[in-house]
């Protein structure tokens, strides 16, 4: 999402004729792209805005700007109090960025974190500044309002609003026309997008078709599905392409109905179990994923039991875990205590990652004499003698190079595996 937030800027920027430099030292101006979700990435900002301070120290007309989600929260405090920024602009305000910096040149600070109920900078066409030429992302919505009790993006990011379909369909399809093979839609929540289209009301599974039919060569991946709106219309449009790519990130939480109550998830145990049974009934080799949160308030040790069941229940072939954080304004900073100790919170988020271990490792290990299509998207990191991609399952394959070029797909059958990568060779 940030990422994608990026380039949105980096293309306002171009067109007002500034250029982007690889090296920090080079720049007169520095933006710095911000998350609040959870406490610790905030830490890291503060740490990198240290180091720009002493670059500002070596060259005064250096203009530090800050993007996002920080910003929105944070911008009295580091505007005012700190004297860290420049400019600060949140996550609606980005087309307001040319008349802000001729503020910053008039000696100003300037600040714009407006957030809005229709910006969607659908016209907008980002600058793919950092991209492999392969693979890249496609925001078509912006902004949440699932307001789940330990989360800060409604408040950060504003009201749900879904991003014009045809600008989207027009956006995948000029990436592919530069050589581009695979898109990710991006949205909190991408499950209730909704558009009218040529006087048709059109839903996700509808917008996903359509990018689907762009053309066979493209493949289409999605984030994130809320767990409580994920359709079996969906699972079917997935079934019927085969370059929508099979796999899933479907956010669970917590495996206590309790808890997941107490989240405002508007799910419970069962439903998640019901829906994850449905994915593996219309595509049985889908792979799927998860977020979940340890020490979430009032979470006993029988509700992390229940997550470590459930996790261990469906398997998931991936995770990202974390360790609950308060933050300000949320429903749980307001309404509940943080009253997990933080020794408690760090041991069920420990048996949860070694649980994850596990699973990853039985996922990856099943891998092992199967074949995948994979989309080849550079040399190996580590060696110039192997070529790296993925398969439709979003898992890393690495094989000695072929007479292919990043771009192509070729089958490769897998031979072992790490932790993190399938090996193989073509076949
Ligand atoms: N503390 C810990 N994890 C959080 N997430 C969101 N807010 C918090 C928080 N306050 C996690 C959720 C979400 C992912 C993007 O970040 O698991 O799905
Ligand atoms: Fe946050 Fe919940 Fe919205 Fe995801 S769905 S962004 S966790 S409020």
């Amino acid at each position: 999402m940030n990422f994608s937030d990026s380039e949105i800027v980096a293309s306002i920027l171009e067109k007002e004729g500034f250029d982007s430099t690889k090296d920090i030292r080079d720049a007169n101006m520095i933006f710095i792209n911000t998350c609040s979700i959870r406490d610790h990435a905030e830490q890291r900002i503060r740490k990198r805005l240290e180091y720009m301070q002493s670059l500002k120290k070596k060259n005064p007309q250096l203009v530090i700007g800050m993007l996002g989600c920080m910003a929105e929260r944070l911008k009295t405090q580091l505007l005012e109090e700190e004297q860290m920024l420049d400019l600060i602009v949140g996550p609606d305000s980005y087309r307001d960025l040319p008349r802000l910096m001729a503020e910053v040149e008039s000696g100003k600070k300037a600040v714009n974190t407006l957030l809005s109920i229709d910006e969607t900078y659908a016209d907008i066409s980002p600058m793919r500044y950092d991209s492999n030429g392969i693979s890249a992302f496609i925001s078509i919505m912006r902004g949440c309002e699932n307001f789940c009790a330990y989360c800060v993006v409604p408040y950060v990011r504003g009201q749900e609003r879904s991003r014009d379909a045809a600008s989207i369909t027009q956006e995948a399809e000029a990436l592919f026309h530069k050589g581009f093979r695979e898109v990710t839609l991006l949205g909190q929540n991408v499950n209730s997008y909704h558009w009218t289209w040529d006087g048709k009301e059109i839903g996700f599974a509808a917008l996903l078709e359509k990018v689907a039919q762009i053309n066979p060569l493209l493949r289409i991946r999605f984030a994130t599905s809320h767990p409580k709106d994920l359709s079996d219309e969906l699972l079917q449009t997935m079934a019927q392409y085969k370059n929508i790519c099979k796999t899933i990130h479907l956010p669970m939480q917590s495996g206590s109905t309790r808890v997941l109550d107490h989240m405002n998830r508007g799910y419970t145990h069962s439903q998640y179990l019901e829906r994850i049974v449905a994915i593996r009934s219309f595509l049985p080799d889908c792979a799927i994923s998860t977020d979940i949160i340890a020490g979430f308030c009032d979470e006993t040790e029988d509700d992390h039991k229940k997550t470590l069941s459930l996790m261990e229940q469906v398997g998931f072939d991936y995770a990202f875990m974390f360790r609950y954080s308060e933050r300000p304004d949320t429903l749980a900073a307001d309404r509940y205590q943080d009253n997990v100790p933080p020794e408690v919170k760090d041991r069920r988020l420990r048996e949860i990652i070694d649980l994850q271990q596990k699973l990853s490792y039985q996922s990856n290990k099943k891998d092992v004499g199967n074949t995948f299509e994979v989309l080849i998207e550079d040399f190996s990191k580590r060696s110039k003698a192997f070529f790296s991609g993925r398969n439709s399952q979003n898992k890393v394959v690495v094989f000695p190079i072929t007479g292919n070029n990043p771009g192509d797909y070729i089958s490769v059958k897998i031979n072992r595996f790490t932790s993190a990568t399938l090996i193989g060779e073509a076949s």
